[in-house]
Order: C-alpha cells, then structure tokens, then sequence
C-alpha cells in the first residue's frame, strides 16, 4: 500500500510584532476602546505579526516551504507538487501556489491554490494526501499563506483583534508505512454571512466591502461541535480512541474553542498545541506554524499521533489524523 508521510515542517512570521497594547494604542487614537486584558481573556491572544505593505502570501510562504525542504533534506526541484492554502493571495490570478513556485526557482510541478478560509491547510492537506495514494504526485508542498492583515477593517474592533500573518509549510512525500491515517472534510455553505469578505474585484473597482466580517458568536457556536465530530469522524476512520491522540493541532483562533475541543476529546490541556497567544489568527497558517513550532520546540517527535483540525468561513470544517 501507497500512503503519505509528512516528511519535513518550516514555518515563518514576519518581523513586526504587535502587541495588545500597541493595537488598543492605536485604536485609541480613533477613540475606538479595547484593551489588552479584554483580547487575552476573550481569545487568548497577546500579539501577532503584521506583513510589511510590499509583502505577499507567497513571499511568507516560500520562506516557510524553504524551510520545510530543509527540515526534509530535499531541494526544490524534486518537488512535483505545491498546493497552497490561502484567502489572501497576492493576485486574483494566478494562484499564489504559481507564484510561489516561481519563488522557490522550480517550474513544471503541478501548483494551484485552495481556498477554504480557516479550514484551508487540513483541505490541502487531504488533497496532497489523496493525490500522493494515487500515485499523481510523489513528494509535495503543503503550504498555508495569509496575510489576513489586507483585509481587516481596523475601525472594528470586533475582528481587527484577532487576525495575524505568517505561513507554515510541510513536505509529504509517498511512504510505504502510514503517515496520515484519516481524513474528514466538509462545509455548509448556508452560513456564507457569518464569516466572509464579501466584496470582490469588478469593472476596474473593488465591488462591495473588502473588509473581514464575523459574527463572532455564531462562529464560537458552531465551532466545536463540527471540530469534535470531524475529529471523531478521523478517530472511526483509522480505527482509533481519544487515548491515541499525543497532540492536538486545533486551528488556532481562540483559546477558548480550542480549549473546549479538547475538552470533548477528553485531552489534557497539556497535549493542546497553543500558538494563538503570540500568533492571532493566521487563519490557513495557523496549523502549520503551530505543528512546526512543536516539532522545533521538541514537543513533537517522530512516530507521535496527531490530531489537526480546521474550521471557518464556508462553513468549512475538517480534521487529519495522522502519524508524524
Ligand atoms: N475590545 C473591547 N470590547 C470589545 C471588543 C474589543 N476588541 N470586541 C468586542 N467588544 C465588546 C462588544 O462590543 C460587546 O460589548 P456590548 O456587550 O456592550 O455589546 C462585548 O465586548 C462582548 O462581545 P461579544 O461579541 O459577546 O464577545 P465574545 O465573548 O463573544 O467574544 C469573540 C468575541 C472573541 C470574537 C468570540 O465570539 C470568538 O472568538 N468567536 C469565534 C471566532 C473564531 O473562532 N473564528 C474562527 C474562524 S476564523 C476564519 O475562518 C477566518
């Protein structure tokens, strides 16, 4: 049997780092009020990283697959297939997996994008999962890439508090030992308006409002039940319990769903991967940046079992288990 192995992670963040407190300064200057205490206590979160005006999802990502191809001792040329997920790319078209392609000094792989907003990387991950069994590809790049800092109206402090950028990479190659057990996706498209962007490029003009919107209660809602079944979903799937697990990779949004989920799992907190405390949401990123400072950190070992679960806008939600 064909199965396939994540092989190498990378991950980068750019430079400027903003605190809670630089955001509720800034803010106050438009006397919009927030507080450091308030965004921790709601979310978890303490700071994020913010990508210099010039800077593209692609660009964050081809430093993330960089250093994934490193962590997997391959070159870029042995590559033959980049999916990136992102919501941010750099252009309308072409993907920012082109793009990025191009970055690294390769040509000829297969590259697109997906797009499934928070759930982006386990979707691309299942992709490349499903494509590396069928033998349509032999060692892939499975990158998340956001710069969600594009798209937030920094007049709400309902959402402008919560989002980061950075990108995280993996390398998964074709093994004759598993690698990903399981996988699990879906979506509801019913609930487009609780989380979208809904504007679009249209007759030489932005068509519609370009901004981030969220209604934050509605997503908190929905949130952990569809993150416990898929990851229940992966669990029936391999023929696996709760007991399996050695860590859990929510996607990283609020302490407080990723808390819950691992609640339902029957988790302790300490098997629970937090990056959202210095990271925010980096929406399609958030898993690998967090997988990729586990495995730096030490936290992560070979042959560990984890669970990676994914949700927002669509609804899109999904999970991966797998063998790292
Ligand atoms: N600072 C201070 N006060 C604020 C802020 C802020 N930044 N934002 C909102 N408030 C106020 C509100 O106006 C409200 O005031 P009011 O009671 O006077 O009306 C009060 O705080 C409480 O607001 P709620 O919205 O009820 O706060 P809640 O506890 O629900 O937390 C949050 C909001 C953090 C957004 C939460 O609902 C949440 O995390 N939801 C899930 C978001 C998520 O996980 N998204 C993941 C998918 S992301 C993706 O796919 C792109």
């Amino acid at each position: 049997t064909r199965y396939s192995r994540i092989t190498g992670t990378g991950s980068y963040l750019p430079p400027r780092r903003v605190t809670n407190a630089d955001l509720a300064a800034d803010l106050a200057a438009k006397g919009i009020e927030t507080s450091d205490e308030w965004i921790i206590e709601r979310t978890g979160i303490r700071a994020r990283h913010f990508a210099a005006p010039d800077v593209t999802s692609s660009d964050l990502g081809a430093h993330a697959a960089r250093a994934a191809l490193e962590s997997a001792g391959l070159k870029a040329g042995e590559i033959d297939l980049i999916i990136v997920a992102t919501s941010t790319p750099d252009m309308v078209f072409p993907s920012a997996a082109c793009i990025l392609q191009n970055k690294l000094g390769i040509a000829g792989c297969a590259a697109f994008d997906v797009q499934a907003v928070c759930s982006g990387f386990v979707y691309a991950l299942t992709v490349a999962d499903s494509m590396i069994k069928t033998g349509s590809a032999n060692k892939a790049l499975v990158i998340g890439a956001e710069v969600f800092s594009r798209i937030l109206d920094f007049n709400d402090r309902t959402t402008c508090v919560l989002f980061g950028d950075g990108a995280g990479a993996v390398v998964l190659e074709a093994s004759d030992t598993p690698g990903i057990l399981a996988t699990d996706l879906h979506a509801d498209g019913k609930h487009v308006g609780i989380l979208c962007v809904p504007g679009t490029v249209s007759g030489g003009a932005v068509l519609g409002d370009p901004f981030l919107k969220m209604d934050g209660q509605a997503v908190f809602k929905l949130a952990v039940g569809v993150l416990e079944s898929a990851a229940r979903a992966t669990l029936a799937k391999a023929g696996k319990t709760d007991a399996d697990i050695d860590w859990l990779i929510p996607h990283q949004a609020n302490i407080r769903i990723m808390q819950g989920t691992a609640k339902k799992l029957k988790m302790p907190l300490d098997k629970l991967i937090v990056t959202v405390d210095e990271h925010g949401n980096t929406s399609a990123a958030s898993i690998p940046l967090a997988l990729d400072a586990a495995v730096r950190s030490g936290k992560i070992k070979k042959g560990d079992t984890l669970m990676l679960e994914g949700v927002g806008g669509g609804f899109t939600w999904g999970a991966v288990l797998l063998d790292f």
